[in-house]
């Protein structure tokens, strides 16, 4: 079940007695087996330094090496693994193996949702305003380039740093809901009848949105960088930023005031198809989010020496950059107010929303005392909450069910 506000699940850092020594590969130094039969090699044998180790890679495998020692729990780590990298158990993160479960089991795809009654009213003349049409192309066009992002972040990027095998399970499950978004954009946007280009380009053309996705763009350049690699704490660090740039501040700041506006439309029986793809959108950006949160405690229990006071401000002033950021978004797209919405709503709940992120890592709130003006968006996050939300027929969705629009 999702929850706004799930806990950090990360778990202790093993005892530094039982770490593996990093960069170091098992190699059994024992008699061969007899044939047919394969036998565990025991807690004492020797491990020795192989050519490969030098060059411990992404897979933390070079060589398949018979009899080589079984994976332990204690040989996982969240960031600079070096041991193999391919046994998913012994599970050391149940919560990242419990978030892979939980996405599959919340699997949808766009084409299952009716766009029936958003085009009739799409082409209605008077169906819409000129902002409430404003609001819908610019939504479009912020997330149909923000999911391309963010999927290419995770593939190009994050995938190789995170060396855990469960937690690379979720990240290619995620990988594959962020192509489900950018394929429910498309296809809401090809629904509507929508120009395509100019839908596609605004975050080359809309300074807003530009800002946004330019804003982005420097913490996954240098993590994308095969020359790039973590084990020293500057590039530890560096990859922590990456991640809360991305998991805190892209899917946990940036998505808000787009989320708030198409369910806005939702909540008035208008655009109810749109309103619904996003709904299920939010849905899994709310397991990325938490998902990417879990991560970033457990890189700092398991490496409490880059949690500095320095960047800590660091971290502080990046979330309160992108806050700034988001609430100019909501004031551009929404000059005036819509949809019983304003931009000044905006202001007070996104340092709601930073004040939450902040919390979430650790950190102290930045905004003391914002209140959330749209207490409704934390029980959309439940869908089964709401059974009626959009009035639509179907508001549950889980793997195995029968759609029906009668
Ligand atoms: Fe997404
Ligand atoms: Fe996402």
């Amino acid at each position: 079940m999702l929850e706004w506000d799930d806990a950090p699940a990360a778990v202790p850092a093993p005892s530094p007695a039982r770490a593996m020594p990093p960069r170091l590969q098992a190699v059994p130094v024992r008699t061969p087996e007899p044939k047919g039969v394969r036998v565990p090699p025991p807690d004492d044998f020797e491990l020795t330094p192989s050519a490969a180790q030098a060059e411990a890679g992404a897979t933390g495998l070079e060589a398949v090496e018979m009899g080589a020692r079984r994976i332990q729990v204690d040989d996982k780590k969240i960031i600079n693994c070096r041991a193999d990298l391919n046994q998913l158990v012994p599970f050391k993160y149940e919560w990242a193996w419990k978030k892979y479960l939980d996405a599959c089991n919340n699997h949808w795809m766009p084409q299952e949702i009716n766009m029936s009654a958003d085009i009739a009213l799409w082409q209605d003349p008077n169906g819409l305003t000129e902002d409430e049409r404003t609001i819908i192309k610019r939504s479009l066009g912020f997330f149909s380039t923000a999911d391309s992002l963010v999927a290419n972040n995770l593939v190009l990027a994050v995938y190789r740093h995170l060396t855990n095998p469960e937690c690379r399970q979720y990240l290619l499950r995620q990988a594959f809901e962020e192509a489900i978004h950018t394929h429910a954009y498309q296809y809401c946007i090809e629904s509507l009848g929508l120009d395509e280009a100019e839908v596609f380009n605004m975050y080359r053309e809309i300074p807003s949105i530009h800002d946004k996705a330019a804003w982005s763009l420097p913490f996954t350049q240098s993590l994308a960088d095969q020359e790039f690699h973590t084990g020293t704490p500057e590039n530890d660090q560096r990859l922590l930023r990456d991640l809360i740039a991305f998991y805190v501040v892209f899917e946990g700041i940036f998505f808000y005031v787009g989320f708030v506006q198409l369910l806005s439309f939702g909540r008035r029986n208008k655009m109810v198809g749109v309103s619904e793809q996003i709904q299920y959108i939010m849905r899994d950006e709310s397991m990325h989010m938490n998902f990417g949160i879990d991560v970033i405690n457990q890189i700092k229990i398991e490496n409490p020496h880059l949690w500095t006071a320095q960047f800590q401000q660091e971290i502080a002033d990046m979330l309160n950059e992108a806050t700034q950021l988001e609430i100019k978004y909501a004031h551009d797209t929404m000059p005036r107010g819509v949809l019983g919405l304003n931009a000044s709503q905006f202001n007070e709940y996104l340092k709601f929303v930073c004040n939450r992120r902040c919390s979430q890592i650790g950190l102290k709130q930045l905004y003391p005392g914002a209140e959330n003006p749209f207490p409704w968006m934390s029980e959309v996050m439940d869908l089964k909450k709401e059974k009626n939300f959009f009035e639509t027929r179907v508001t549950e969705y889980q793997t195995g069910g029968a759609l029906s629009w009668d």
